[in-house]
């Protein structure tokens, strides 16, 4: 069956993904131009254009996420009992649905606030309010752990949003297009992406990552374990992509960023090795199973390794995909209502005939 390959949907000016030669250029800089280089707050006035200019971006920014903390207030028990994603959807359609600047400044701060409230309400802790003064990975770190983070931590946080910001038109940012096409408002089309993000498939990669490093256990059992993965008929998960045919370039863009944690101390050195031999033997059992079709390193495998070292759990790495990709949903939402018509393609009924 189909999953669209090939079929151009939409024209944008947004990003692009090379996947023959792993390139990713978001609004004309390639993703090693941005990433350790320019803040989120950058890269979301690039992708925002007239919607979210930006000028004085960062501290609408700041106040946005002050609003948004109004909305954890709404945590309570039945939300505690869902997942982080789940929870995340539930506090984002708490949020008014519009066309305008006010609510996309909202829906972009929103993501980087409910998810360490959620975090810490699921742990028995109390939410802790925004600074509008701190860069916005800064403030995320700060909302997390309640401490201010160490300029290394932001940094590569801030080098995790960007790499995640846009990246043409993958499902949730598709889902985004086809419900602003409808012109339900940019509140809905997030609600549609964050569902498409949370699949295994898509977003909710990066935590099992981690759950196969744990199984791994030792850097001397990865080629055992991911051989009995492989003949069980099981994926190796933070590998293959369905457009890139060599490395994905946001892989090599967060290993980056992981090395300058590491080189400051705030990575595990035993788990880098772990995943470095994971790494190497999964490439070599993928290339013996599959050799005419490059199954290499996703921007999900070094995902798991700097979002763990930073300190959020497991289960809330989705909604910091979120947090970094509310920014490219936004500006395609915004760009399908500006530019776009109802999107409405055709199926081919192959079922039994009527009578
Ligand atoms: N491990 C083992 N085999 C794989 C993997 C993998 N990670 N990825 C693809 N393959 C194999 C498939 O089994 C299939 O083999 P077959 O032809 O014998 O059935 C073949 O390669 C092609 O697989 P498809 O599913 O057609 O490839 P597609 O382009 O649809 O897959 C996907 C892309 C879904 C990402 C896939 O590579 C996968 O499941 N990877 C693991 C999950 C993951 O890391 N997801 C995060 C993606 S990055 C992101 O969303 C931001």
């Amino acid at each position: 069956m189909s999953g669209l390959d090939d079929v151009i949907a939409a024209e944008t000016t947004l990003s692009e993904v090379d996947g023959l030669n792993g390139r990713l250029v978001i609004c004309g800089y390639t993703l090693e131009e941005l990433a350790g280089h320019k803040s989120w707050e950058d890269v979301l006035g690039l992708l925002g254009g007239d919607l979210l200019p930006a000028v004085t971006l960062k501290s609408k920014l700041g106040m946005a996420r002050l609003r948004a903390f109004a909305v954890v207030a709404w945590i309570d028990d039945g939300i505690l009992a869902l997942s982080i994603t789940e929870g995340l959807r539930a506090l984002m359609a708490r949020l008014p649905d519009g066309e305008d600047a006010a609510t996309a400044l909202l829906l972009a701060a929103a993501p980087a606030v409910f998810v360490p409230a959620l975090v810490r309400r699921k742990a028995g802790k109390a939410a802790i309010a925004p600074n509008p003064e701190f860069g916005h990975a800064a403030d995320m770190l700060a909302m997390l752990t309640g401490t201010v983070p160490s300029d290394e931590a932001a940094a590569a946080l801030n080098a995790y949003l960007v790499t995640v910001s846009d990246h043409g038109l993958n499902a949730s940012t598709f889902a985004a297009r086809v419900v602003a096409s409808t012109r339900a408002g940019y509140t809905s089309a997030v609600l549609a992406a964050l569902g498409a993000l949370k699949g295994p498939l898509h977003g909710g990669a990066p935590g099992p990552v981690l759950d196969m490093l744990d199984a791994v256990g030792r850097p001397g059992n990865a080629e055992a374990w991911l051989s009995a993965e492989l003949a069980r008929g099981e994926r190796l998960m933070g590998f293959g992509h369905r457009i890139y045919r060599v490395r994905d370039p946001r892989a090599d863009a967060l290993k980056a960023a992981l090395a300058r944690l590491g080189a400051a101390g705030g990575m595990d050195a035993e788990r880098l090795a772990l995943a470095e031999a994971v790494e190497r033997e999964a490439l070599k059992l993928l290339k013996a199973k599959k050799p005419d079709r490059a199954l290499e390193t996703n921007v999900e495998f070094f995902t798991a390794l700097v979002l763990e070292a930073l300190g959020f759990p497991r289960e809330a790495f989705t909604g910091v995909f979120a947090a970094g990709r509310v920014g490219g949903w936004l500006a395609h939402a915004h760009e399908q209502v500006e530019k776009g018509r109802l999107i409405r393609p055709q199926s081919r009924y192959v079922g039994s005939k009527a009578a």
